[in-house]
């Protein structure tokens, strides 16, 4: 597992372990991704059948400032991944994002939507899906959208939940956009649903969101009727908040190809924020996590 140390990389390791596989997580400094030997010597050591990649360059916005570094990571880097997976006869499990899509949808994304990336790090993002099936046959590539989970507590990008609670507590207004949609996904869920696809011997491209369309600003209402808070939160627009990256205006994701195999659909989004704020709870408290 690269990566292991992300919002997603800690549940995969979490949820592995409680389903019994032997796990090996690298984080960042164990191994870069961008290291083709370093990432030729880890596989060739542990040798495993299944490789997770939750490792990827995530600034959307410094990625038009830095668009090679975006593509070292999440393109060039999964070449050196799908390489290494095919010297040790592993699949492959990749993670890659709404973002591939141009937003002009009217209805949730399917998999075999046409993707039209809008900018630097969703141009990445596509090559890293095109380099993992390029050398691999069965490589299992997994879309999601805004993920969200505790590991966002200790990382300094954090997620949009942890952002909407520091500004919540600088006591300004708080402005997000109403005319942006996607689908908010719990990063346990992401991680469980993704090892339920393994197991059912899956591969191809699969979209496994949070199954709940919904519009930036109104996630952010949500967010602060569950954490009771009351702060002062208004609408805006493209138009009005100008991003140095283009964002797809409507990047919800189906789960229909993921839920016909006979997985479970994903709870409700206030069902699954709660769970957030229940393990939020504990880790701030600094209670053991039941395993
Ligand atoms: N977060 C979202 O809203 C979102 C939305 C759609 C899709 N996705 C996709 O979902 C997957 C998981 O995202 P996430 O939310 O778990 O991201 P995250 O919390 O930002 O974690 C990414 C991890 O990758 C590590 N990393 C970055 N560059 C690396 C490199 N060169 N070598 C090894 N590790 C490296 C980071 O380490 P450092 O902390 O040291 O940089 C971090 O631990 C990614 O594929 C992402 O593109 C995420």
């Amino acid at each position: 597992m690269f990566g292991a140390s992300g919002q997603l990389g800690v549940e995969l390791v979490r949820e592995l372990k409680a389903r019994r596989y032997a796990v090996q997580g690298w984080d960042r400094a164990a191994v870069d991704i961008t290291d083709a030997a370093a990432v030729e010597n880890a596989l060739a050591q542990y040798d495993p059948q299944v490789v997770f990649n939750a490792a990827a360059y995530n600034q959307v916005d410094v990625a038009e400032r830095e668009p090679q570094s975006a593509f070292a990571v999440n393109g060039l880097a999964v070449r050196n991944l799908a390489m290494g997976c095919r010297q040790v006869d592993a699949t492959l499990v990749h993670f890659s994002t709404d973002y591939v899509f141009d937003g002009t949808a009217r209805h949730p994304y399917a998999e075999d939507d046409p993707t039209h990336p809008l900018g630097a790090y969703a141009v990445s993002k596509l090559a890293g899906e095109l380099y993992a099936q390029a050398y691999l046959d069965r490589a299992l590539i997994v879309r999601t959208s805004g993920v969200y989970g505790p590991g966002g507590l200790a990382t300094a990008r954090g997620n949009f939940v942890e952002l909407m609670l520091r500004l919540a507590a600088s006591r300004n207004p708080i402005r997000v956009v109403e005319d942006h949609v996607a689908s908010p996904t719990f990063a346990p869920l992401l991680a469980s649903r993704t090892i339920d696809l393994v197991g059912k011997g899956q591969s191809g491209v699969f979209h496994v969101g949070g199954g709940t369309p919904i519009s930036w600003f109104q996630f952010a209402k949500m967010i602060f009727e569950a954490a009771g808070l009351q702060p002062m939160l208004l609408a805006t627009n493209e138009r009005e908040y100008r991003t140095p990256a283009r964002r797809p205006k409507y990047s919800a994701l189906s789960n229909g190809k993921m839920e016909r195999l006979g997985l479970d659909p994903m709870p409700p989004l206030r069902q699954a924020l709660s769970l957030y704020f229940a393990e939020r709870d504990r880790v701030v408290s600094g209670t053991p996590a039941a395993l």
